[in-house]
């Protein structure tokens, strides 16, 4: 394969995308602007949701972002398993009323199969169910075989975050081969195992939620797309989790050399090091942005993300302050594709 390192990754993605025409944007800050549906930017699409709604005028209409998200709807399974995490980048590519469902499923493909290298073969791509229009693409402009191009129902393909534009999608699935597998002579593409990866996730986004359910035609039709690096970076490194993504390994590393354990040798504070090294990642990214600790809203959210890790890092017999020495493995690691990282220096790490 071409890109193996995390950051290699996100740029081959952005600067493939800018070869199509994309302006490449910074990502957006943590904090919503003007959107009281969110305490804090959860996907790609989210900053810019007044240009799939022909609201505002896009600086382009084919735009390039890597997202820096916070989710935290799962916090407590977060260190439990090594699936869970609060922080992710997500990559998209998006049209806002520019190009639609047949250059977003061409390009998804020849990313991930010409650009990443990964063999076409073991790519599946999913259809919300009526969707004749993307099965077509795929099946006669891209040759995937009928019994290859798996249907799924709105739990699975309708892409919706909250109040705003959303619409179907068509994802992509990398089976990751039978070790990752649970055995069952059932498991296929949609299985809740971890052989079959979603990978990317291209939304059709041409509906706005008003939040109460109730969906609109948008004005115009967009392209949504979605691929959390951190997961690409897991199929593309062939690594368990998030947790053994070179540049997440790295951060860990760091936990475990100040509180003399290594990973995998015990599932106590095995725990203790995913809560760490995800609770850092995040908490860094928000203060970074302007978060301050707080009894509310997303100041809470990042007093209790940095009350877990100081407790686990308590469990694991850390006697000192340390988040902040942590925070700066984060700002080398990530400090070249946020810059804001390496200027707000001072205020969240060494
Ligand atoms: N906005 C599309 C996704 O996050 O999958």
């Amino acid at each position: 394969m071409q890109y193996r390192g995390l950051n290699e990754l996100r740029e081959a993605y952005l600067a493939y995308f800018e070869s199509k025409d994309h302006l490449r944007l910074p990502s957006f800050s943590l904090i919503p602007q003007n959107d009281a549906s969110l305490l804090l930017i959860n996907s790609g699409m989210a900053p810019m949701k007044p240009y799939f709604t022909g609201e505002q005028e896009p600086p382009r209409h084919r735009v390039t972002t890597c997202q820096k998200c916070i989710r935290t709807g799962d916090i407590d399974n977060v260190g439990k398993t090594a699936r869970h995490g609060t922080y992710f980048e997500m990559l998209g590519n998006f049209s806002f009323g520019d190009y639609f469902k047949r250059e977003a499923i061409h390009w998804s493909w020849e990313f991930l199969t010409d650009v990443v290298g990964l063999d076409a073969d073991r790519l599946y791509p999913s259809i919300y169910e009526d969707d004749e229009e993307a099965f077509a693409i795929w099946h006669n402009e891209m040759g995937i075989p009928s019994e290859r191009i798996f249907r799924f129902g709105k739990a699975d393909n309708f892409w919706e975050h909250g109040s705003g534009p959303c619409g179907p999608c068509s994802e992509i699935y990398y089976d990751r081969g039978e070790k990752y597998g649970c055995g069952k002579p059932s498991c296929t593409v949609g299985c809740d195992c971890d052989r079959y990866m979603e990978v990317w996730n291209n939304v059709f986004s041409q509906f706005d939620n008003d939040g109460k359910g109730n969906y609109t035609e948008l004005k115009q039709k967009n392209i949504d797309t979605g691929m959390g690096l951190e997961r690409l970076a897991v199929v593309v490194q062939d690594v368990d989790s998030l947790f053994e993504v070179d540049t997440v390994r790295n951060i860990m590393k760091h936990v475990e050399e100040i509180a003399g354990v290594t990973y995998h040798s015990n599932h106590e504070s095995d725990v203790s090091l995913r809560v760490i090294t995800d609770h850092i990642r995040s908490t860094t990214m928000m203060i970074c942005d302007g978060v301050i600790p707080s009894n509310e809203g997303r100041g809470y959210v990042l007093r209790r993300l940095l009350r877990r890790a100081a407790r686990h890092g308590k469990l694991l017999g850390i006697n000192r302050p340390f988040l902040v020495d942590i925070c700066g493995t984060v700002i080398r690691e990530s400090g070249d594709a946020y810059p804001e990282l390496v200027r707000s220096r001072s205020t969240s790490g060494r």
